[in-house]
């Protein structure tokens, strides 16, 4: 067989034609449905970006009004899975819990049985809203404390640290969780969203498609990578180590996690507008340490690998900030599933209404023909 044209991981292929976002990844540019991601992070909500990336228009003020509120009300979880949340073991990755609370809240969902739009619109803002109180409920309940009841008064990113921490976050930082969500909140065909059309393609359930997606985003290439980065600081240690760790890592051809992506060709925006909040977190609160061993990686990965089109992305400095925001390290990927679950949603949504199922092919290098050896002959 002489050699053959295919695309290993998918590289490059256009699977999909979508307004939802676009990247480009020379220049390092990312929009929502047109709106540079600058715009969306100096003056919108993630309850206005959610309803852009859902409706492909900014809301008027009536209809945010509207969308908002219809947020708040869905945070409440059914007491069904609350009480299967507050029992399941402290142990396991917060990632599988929100499969199993995802998998669980679909049996008592009101909209389970509809499919016409407004249907499923409902059932997805519902998870949108719900996913945030079924980390806070599952972590307040693996370490001994009271689950908090979500506060309609409070916006999804204020509510979130609320029901996590059982008091209400200052404004500032709030807003610094808000544009956290928001830059998180969609980015193309990736891993898990891709996942999730491709589950959503043979015409499944929008609860089965956003469970495949929190499987896809799990793993330690795609949104797993923003909790390893910690590791990896703490690991360090201190800025003078970054070196060695870092030409060690890369002479064992180990990946340096939060660097590196398959589009970006470039610094990735979102880390640009991360790392100012990371700096921003860390003179305020006088504890350098993160930062300065991150700048210190950076520097060094650019120096080696800039010119292979290595730099940072969106995982390696939203860590720091979610550490100042007192979010617990397990939590930085579950974070990342609530904020990108519009991303999901809307790639779904999109991709059924002009449905065809995925359906690719694998290039056959097995041998041609092999001989059925009877169970008692085989050796
Ligand atoms: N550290 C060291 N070398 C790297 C890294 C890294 N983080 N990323 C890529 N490379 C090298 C890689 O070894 C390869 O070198 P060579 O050509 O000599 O074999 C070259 O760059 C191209 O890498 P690739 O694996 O072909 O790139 P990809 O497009 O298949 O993978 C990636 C993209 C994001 C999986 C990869 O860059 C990576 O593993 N990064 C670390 C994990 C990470 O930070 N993931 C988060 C991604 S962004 C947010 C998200 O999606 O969650």
């Amino acid at each position: 067989k002489g050699p053959i044209e295919y695309s290993k991981g998918l590289e490059g292929v256009i699977a999909a034609l979508s307004s939802i976002s676009a990247i480009d990844g020379k220049n390092g540019k990312l929009i929502y449905r047109g709106i540079p991601i600058e715009m969306l992070a100096k003056y919108s909500t993630y309850e206005e970006t959610a309803y852009l990336l859902l409706y492909g228009e900014l809301p008027t003020k009536e209809a945010l009004e509207k969308f908002s509120a219809q947020m708040r009300e869905l945070r409440v979880i059914p007491k069904k899975v609350e009480e299967c949340i507050v029992e399941l073991p402290p142990n396991p990755h917060p990632m599988d819990i929100l499969k199993v609370a995802l998998a669980h809240s679909a049996l008592y969902d009101p909209d389970r049985q509809k499919c016409c739009r407004e249907g499923v619109m409902r059932k997805v803002i519902r998870i949108i809203a719900q996913l945030p109180t079924m980390i806070a409920y599952y972590h307040r309940a693996r370490t001994g404390q009271e689950v908090i009841p979500p506060d309609p008064e409070l916006s999804h990113a204020a509510n979130f640290l609320y029901m996590l921490h059982g008091k209400k976050p200052d404004e500032e930082e709030a807003r610094i969780f808000d544009i956290a969500l928001i830059l998180h909140a969609e980015h193309g065909l990736n891993a898990s969203t891709f996942a999730a059309m491709v589950t959503a393609s043979t015409l499944s359930d929008i609860n089965s498609a956003l469970l495949s997606a929190i499987g896809a985003l799990k793993g330690p290439l795609h949104g797993g990578a923003n909790e390893r980065v910690l590791k990896m600081l703490d690991e360090i240690g201190s800025p003078d180590k970054a070196e060695e760790y870092v030409l060690n890592a890369l002479k064992e051809k180990r990946r340096i996690m939060g660097f590196g992506h398959r589009v970006y060709k470039t610094y990735d925006p979102r880390a640009k507008i991360l790392k100012e909040y990371a700096e921003y977190l860390s003179d305020k609160y006088n504890d350098r340490k993160y930062i300065e061993i991150g700048e210190r990686i950076e520097n060094i990965m650019i120096r080696e690998l800039g010119k292979k089109g290595i730099f940072p992305n969106v995982d390696f400095y939203s860590g720091i900030v979610y550490q100042f925001l007192g979010i617990p390290r397990d939590l930085f990927t579950p974070v990342f599933a609530m904020a990108r679950s519009v991303g999901w949603a809307a790639h779904v949504c999109e991709y059924t209404a002009n449905n065809r199922i995925f359906r690719p092919r694998a290039y056959y290098i097995g041998p041609d023909y092999v001989e059925y050896v009877q169970l008692e002959k085989r050796r």
